[in-house]
């Protein structure tokens, strides 16, 4: 049974509609993670599915049960925010045992399940501190364990570690990895960070001005993203978009556009799409290589200028200018020819098993059936 489904969300202010149309179905114990740019509709979506905000129109069930209309304290549902305010003046075991205190909870049921949530978030040295004599970490997961508690058969969480610096980020990303392991509880998590949707998803679904872009596992959205927005937005340097037109006969298909070749893999079209289609073509960073740029060859692969070189240990970033525009590529600090600097003309060329299609217009991608 699904814990959460959305079909045909919308959400509308006044005129505007900032969720339009969304369909999603979140499984039992599932780990989803919704990311977009600021201002997408992410937190409306959350909000919406804890009954904070009213669905305009479309249908919304928890665990198979219609909650439209249903008070969010009634939806089993549980939210940790960005701004995870603790009260100040209580200790962390009343911070743990405030929920359960004011749903009138036994004593003893109080004290079980706050130690058993301490131990699992490590917090058991802590429960006799005050916020204030705590890590930012540490309030962050006393702010989860307040969710905890309750036991609720969804967590929704909005950008919970977006006030924590990044090594203690990167920290509590695991942490979290770890809890839904043990809780085994379904969890939707709300971030604009692509690496921490990566990291954290069983699927991500990624929104764009109130509509889905794709939804799928995070190597999914990666390898085959079904758009230009997903391609850009997944990944880091950024996928490179270039744009083209496609030649060739049908046996040997390719990208040409200024200052670029691009083979493609025979057979890798699908038969309606002709010669002289406009087209971006997708190659990220890390899939191009530096061709030696003495060798005469038929000339594949982009042409350009080194502009930038940005050394980042044993990798380095290079940024590239050609007629195509700008370019980042990410090679190997080994696999640089000397001399080589600012200025030095370079020849990047990729496996057409790498290079990624999309319709110039639509940015729709082409190939595949992603
Ligand atoms: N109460 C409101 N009245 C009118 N417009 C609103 C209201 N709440 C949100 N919006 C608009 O709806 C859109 C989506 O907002 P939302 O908070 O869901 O974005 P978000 O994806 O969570 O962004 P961020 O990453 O910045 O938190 C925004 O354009 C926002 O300005
Ligand atoms: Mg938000």
């Amino acid at each position: 049974m699904a814990a959460v489904e959305l079909r045909q969300v919308r959400k509308r202010y006044g005129e505007v509609e900032v969720v339009r149309g969304v369909d999603l179905t979140v499984a039992d114990g599932e780990f989803l993670v919704l990311v977009g740019p600021s201002g997408c509709g992410k937190s409306t979506v959350l909000r919406m599915i804890a009954g904070l905000e009213e669905v305009s129109e479309g249908e919304l069930t928890i665990a198979g049960k219609d909650v439209r209309g249903v008070a969010p304290r009634d939806r089993d549902i549980a939210m940790v925010f960005q701004s995870y305010a603790l009260y100040p003046h209580l200790t962390v075991r009343e911070n743990l045992a405030f929920g359960l205190k004011v749903r009138k909870f036994p004593k003893t049921e109080i004290a079980g399940r706050v130690d058993e949530v301490a131990k699992v978030l490590e917090l058991s040295g802590l429960l006799d501190r005050l916020p204030k004599e705590l890590s930012g970490g540490q309030r962050q997961r006393v702010a989860m364990g307040r969710a905890m508690v309750r036991r609720p058969k969804a967590f929704l969480f909005d950008e919970p570690l977006s006030n924590l610096d990044a090594a203690l980020r990167s920290q509590m990303r695991v942490e979290i990895k770890r809890l839904h392991r043990e809780l085994g509880a379904t969890m939707v998590y709300v971030t604009h960070d692509q690496v921490e949707a990566m990291t954290l998803a069983d699927r991500i679904a990624l929104l764009h001005r109130g509509v889905l872009q794709q939804v799928g596992r995070p190597d999914e959205l990666y390898d085959r993203p079904a758009n230009t927005f997903v391609a850009g937005f997944i990944g880091s340097p950024a996928m490179n978009l270039l744009d083209g037109v496609l030649v060739g006969e049908p046996g040997a298909p390719a990208v040409r556009g200024p200052g670029l070749l691009v083979p493609l893999l025979p057979g890798s079209l699908p038969a309606e799409v002709e010669a002289g289609r406009r087209v971006k073509v997708g190659v990220r960073p890390h899939d191009l290589t530096i061709a030696d740029i003495r060798v005469a060859t038929s000339g594949d692969g982009f042409q350009g200028t080194l502009e930038v070189l940005e050394p980042l240990g044993w990798e380095v970033h290079l940024h590239v200018r050609g007629e195509f525009g700008p370019l980042v590529a990410r090679v190997e600090r080994q696999a640089l020819p000397t001399p080589f600097g600012a200025g030095s003309p370079v020849r990047l060329v990729v496996d057409p098993t790498k290079v990624h299609l999309f319709d110039a217009e639509t940015g729709a991608r082409i190939g595949g059936d992603a």
